[in-house]
């Protein structure tokens, strides 16, 4: 692969922790960001590794807390003119592609992800156009330029039912960004598959010797893994899903106790989907370790409360996602052939 970027050892730059607020100073902002919500015609769309506040507040104001999948879905689909998407860039640029006519806030424009960052648009293309007999798959977690050089969007919940679609058709897969979930997808299907080499700073760290010691602590437990981890993680689990699917599978299997290896922040809704359930965090430290991250993605942390009043408020180029119309309009179909496969697949 003749690349100037090397997804593999790139390093990206933490954000800032948002500052910590007293009680008092949460319930002030939570009241203006309900009404602005209403002023603005406006409702929030959460993801699941936001925090627990921002989850809850996406709730009580008639919002959702999702999958990225769901995310979009809800998005599109919801009639109000403003949405507030409380996640990383991405997720906004998905929601400006499917609804240009809506305004598309974010309490940051730099929340990031390294999936995307670890996936410029430019280097992208010359690896595509190395391999022209391939059918371009990329995950959700990339820019709207990357998606726009690609023939199919997929998102981790329907990436498996996705991949085994295009093989049983006979065609050869380049898959991009997330090597851990490519690799994943290629033993699930047994689909011949060229994957870019990026990662998830979250999910790569958890450890495969400590998780071994923590499943002898805890002898009774499910091991819940999200795909974006190494593939040591991903053998020593019983369930293996995007975050909606862990939550279903928290709900499925019959063990009272859970290790969960996702970004902590799903423990919130999980939480609620199994009250009598005691969740614990599958570890990121182990010999070795740097845990930059520790199970919390830092980008996703940016959503804090001040911000939220900051996008709400301010708008504007700090704040309002804008998309290209003609990078939109390339962007928009693989998008749609996503949510079209995923209506067929009736979830
Ligand atoms: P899901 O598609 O499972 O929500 O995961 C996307 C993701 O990694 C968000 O950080
Ligand atoms: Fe990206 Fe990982 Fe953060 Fe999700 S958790 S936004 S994949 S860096």
């Amino acid at each position: 692969m003749s690349l100037m970027f090397d997804p593999e050892s790139a390093i990206y730059p933490f954000p800032p922790k948002p500052a910590r607020l007293s009680a008092a100073e949460k319930a002030g902002y939570r009241t203006r960001i309900k009404r602005l919500l209403r002023e603005q015609d406006a409702v929030m769309v959460a993801h699941y590794y936001t925090d627990p506040e921002i989850q809850a507040l996406a709730e009580e104001t008639g919002g959702c807390v999702a999958d990225s999948l769901e995310m979009a879905r809800f998005g599109s689909q919801h009639p109000a003119s403003t949405l507030l998407v409380a996640g990383v860039r991405f997720m906004g640029e998905t929601a400006k592609i499917l609804s240009p006519e809506k305004r598309i806030l974010m309490p940051t424009l730099y929340a990031e992800c390294s999936l995307d960052l670890g996936c410029p648009a430019d280097a992208f293309s010359a690896f595509c156009d190395q391999h022209p007999d391939r059918t371009v798959v990329v995950y959700a977690n990339t820019s709207a330029a990357v998606k726009a050089r690609a023939d199919w969007v997929v998102t981790s919940s329907i990436a498996v039912d996705l991949i085994e679609h295009l093989d049983s058709l006979g065609e050869k897969i380049l898959w991009a960004p997330d090597r851990h979930l490519g690799r994943y997808v290629a033993r699930q299907t047994g689909a011949d598959i060229l994957c870019w080499q990026g990662a998830c700073i979250v999910h790569d760290e958890f450890k495969t010797q400590a998780l071994q010691n923590m499943k002898a602590l805890f002898p009774g437990a499910a091991v819940l893994v999200h795909p974006e981890s190494p593939q040591a993680v991903v053998d020593l689990a019983d369930a293996v899903g995007s975050t909606s699917q862990l939550i279903q599978a928290a709900k499925r299997l019959p063990h009272a106790q859970m290790i969960v290896a996702t970004d902590r922040g799903i423990f919130y809704k999980m939480q609620q989907a199994v009250p009598d359930k005691e969740l614990l965090e599958a570890p990121t430290a182990g010999e070795g370790a740097t845990c930059r991250s520790c199970a919390h993605c830092p980008w996703m942390a940016m959503n804090g409360l001040a911000a939220i009043v900051n996008g709400l408020e301010q708008g504007g180029i700090e704040h309002e996602i804008q998309v290209a119309p003609g990078l939109r309009t390339a962007a928009l179909r693989p998008l749609e052939r996503m949510l079209t496969f995923a209506a067929g697949l009736k979830r």
